[in-house]
């Protein structure tokens, strides 16, 4: 989960690696650092705190500028987030430098042969034994290319590792297994990163670094071989989206941003795959030919966290409308728990950045079985959508924000979307297409939701010294009464919890105090099996313990207002597609409320983008 910058090129090194450092930022942020060769010396500067630290310490004692470097922010795994754990690493008497991102699994037993050997480490990290490993091959071989390769080959477990000799001060060296890294090509300077936010200021035209792959980045050119040194193939790909779309644009926070893009996000994954009548244009198909589709007999959702909630509304349209089986499955539980899967099985996995270490586990694994793996992504040439038969890709555009707003409600819409394309592929198609239809009017229902929530501020506002909030959904508004538990955990360190309503009397009424404060996401009155009343009847059970209960519902249902306190309410839409509402005012509430606690909405506590470690 660290964020990695390559550069080589006729530019400022300096203004080339901070500004691509600040790009990357949201995928770690608890240390930062650059290298760069200068009059044949390496210079290193490097801080733990955030990356203004190191900017300002850049400020007050300047480094000669350069023309290439590399630059890295931290997401602490070894070694707590202190100057000496930051990267990069210097070594072979500052010969060499290098940073890291992922877990070295066998770093312990190669730091005691260095050790043994009289080396002395610096660090409590495992990222720095790569960096005395490949000083110590370059001493003996004289060659850093092949002390690099060397280096690579020894090294188990998930790294992204880019390195630079004071040797040779036109070239960057870059290797990665099972962790992020994509090539930005320019013209007459190229570029590495951990994704093409690092880079997209200066150019649009990018490779995806494949699995146990290295890159010989120069200014003039570059190489990709394989770990055995044989060239390999690539293919370039050009980035959609331009650098304003990864910036904050006036707005007070990235999330704030984004959620103003949820119309969009959800717009933009529907275009072009459903047309006027409502009916699906899913050419991305092509993978998973709709003969493969007859051979399967259940469908196995795996992501996590937010994109694992996503993946529950699927399962309910997928269910409901294709009529095939459908489990989801947290993608660290499945991968280890020896599932049932075989060439029957197609595995769904969907991920905002398609570089979550568990998820991608989970379908290497699903691939080793036989199973057909079919992916919803937000990123280009993510890990998993190459390693997918196919993709869906949200087109949410750059999601920079921790906690993920925009790209969720992408996923909920690709899930929709490829349940009616089921649906359609296995005949049912009774009220598909006035689905289809109804589905096309959510942009702009999104929309009048964000515009119908405004007061949400305020009533956050009056909210900020609450100890723990409860979320009730049922059906598809389960999932989402989770993910509301998840948002606000995850930016007002509040405890949250999401229950399905019908649990409440299970065991959770007895958390009921008055004052206890319950969101509830109340069914449609239109939806089947009066899930409306029902709820309600929850609702009046906590009221008489003294909760202060605030409902999400949909508009004209006056009857909810009796008993909730307050009543944030979305447009009327079919019952399935309600979660893309019904979500917007849970998003809004967690980040004012984080805000009116006065915390880093953007980059809360402990967290990470991207989990790019197991
Ligand atoms: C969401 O707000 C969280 N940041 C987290 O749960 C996230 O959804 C999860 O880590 C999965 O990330 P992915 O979609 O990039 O795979």
């Amino acid at each position: 989960m660290c964020g990695i910058v390559g550069y080589v090129g006729p530019s400022s090194a300096l203004d080339v690696l901070l500004g691509g450092l600040k790009r990357l930022e949201y995928r770690g942020y608890d240390s930062a650092g650059i290298s760069v060769v200068t009059n044949g010396e390496i210079q290193t500067q490097k801080r733990a705190g955030k990356l203004q630290v190191l900017i300002d310490q850049l400020s007050a004692s300047p480094m000669a500028d350069a023309q290439m470097g590399i630059g890295h922010t931290r997401w602490a795994t070894h070694g707590a987030p202190t100057d000496g754990n930051a990267h990069p690493h210097n070594a072979g008497a500052e010969q060499i430098s290098l940073i890291h991102n992922g877990i070295i699994e066998n770093f312990s037993e190669l730091k005691k042969k260095l050790v043994s050997e009289g080396i002395e480490f610096e660090s409590e990290t495992d990222s720095e034994v790569a960096a005395h490993l490949l000083a110590s091959e370059f001493a003996n071989t004289g060659d850093f290319e092949k002390s690099f390769v060397s280096v690579a080959n020894a090294l188990q477990g998930a790294f992204t590792i880019l390195a630079i000799n004071k040797s040779d001060p036109g070239l960057v060296m870059a290797a990665r297994r099972n962790s992020p890294l994509v090539l930005g090509v320019g013209d007459g300077e190229n570029f590495l990163g951990s994704d093409v936010a690092a880079f997209v200021d200066y150019t649009k035209t990018a490779i995806s670094v494949g699995q146990d792959q290295i890159v010989k980045l120069r200014a003039d050119g570059f190489e990709l071989i394989d770990f055995n040194g044989n060239p390999v193939e690539h293919e370039e790909f050009k980035v959609h989206w331009d650098a304003s779309a990864a910036s904050k644009g006036g707005w007070e926070s990235f999330m704030a941003k984004e959620i103003s893009e949820e119309p969009q996000a959800v717009g933009d994954t529907l275009m072009g795959r459903l047309d006027a009548n409502g009916d699906v244009n899913l050419s991305e198909f092509d993978g998973l030919s709709i003969e493969n589709l007859e051979n399967i007999n259940r469908i196995i959702i795996t992501a996590c966290g937010t994109a694992a909630y996503a993946g529950e509304v699927a399962k309910y349209a997928i269910e409901q409308l294709a009529r095939i089986s459908v489990s989801v499955e947290l993608a660290h539980e499945l991968r280890y728990r020896n599932p049932v899967i075989d060439e029957k099985t197609l595995v769904v996995a969907i991920s905002q950045s398609g570089e979550t270490m568990d998820t991608l586990m989970a379908i290497r694994h699903a691939s080793e079985r036989g199973a057909k793996v079919l992916s919803i992504c937000n990123t280009q040439g993510a890990t998993l959508a190459r390693e997918s038969d196919a993709t869906i890709y949200t087109h949410a555009g750059p999601e920079v924000a921790v906690a993920s707003t925009k790209a969720f409600s992408a996923q909920i819409t690709a899930g929709y979307l490829l349940a009616l394309f089921l649906a359609h592929a296995t005949g049912k198609t009774e009220n598909l297409n006035q689905l289809g239809k109804e589905l096309l009017s959510l942009p702009r229902k999104v929309k009048t939701t964000l515009e119908m929530t405004g007061d949400v501020a305020e009533f956050a506002n009056q909210l900020k010294d609450i100890q723990s909030v409860l979320f009730l959904g049922r059906n598809v508004g389960f999932p989402i009464a989770m993910e509301g538990a998840l948002k606000l955990k995850e930016l007002s360190y509040i405890h949250a919890e999401g229950f399905a309503a019908g649990e409440l009397k299970h065991g959770p009424i007895a958390l009921i105090e008055p004052g206890q404060v319950v969101i509830v996401l109340v069914p449609a009155p239109s939806s089947a099996e009066s899930l409306h009343a029902k709820v309600l009847a929850n609702i009046q059970e906590i009221n008489a313990r003294g909760a202060k209960v605030i409902a999400i519902a949909e508009q004209g249902d006056d009857e909810v207002a009796e008993f909730a306190e307050k009543v944030f309410y979305t447009p009327k839409t079919d019952p399935l597609l309600s979660p893309v509402l019904s979500v917007v005012p849970l998003h809004i509430f967690s980040m004012e409320l984080a805000k009116a606690k006065g915390l880093d909405v953007d980059q809360p506590r402990n967290l990470a983008k991207s989990v790019t470690v197991e």
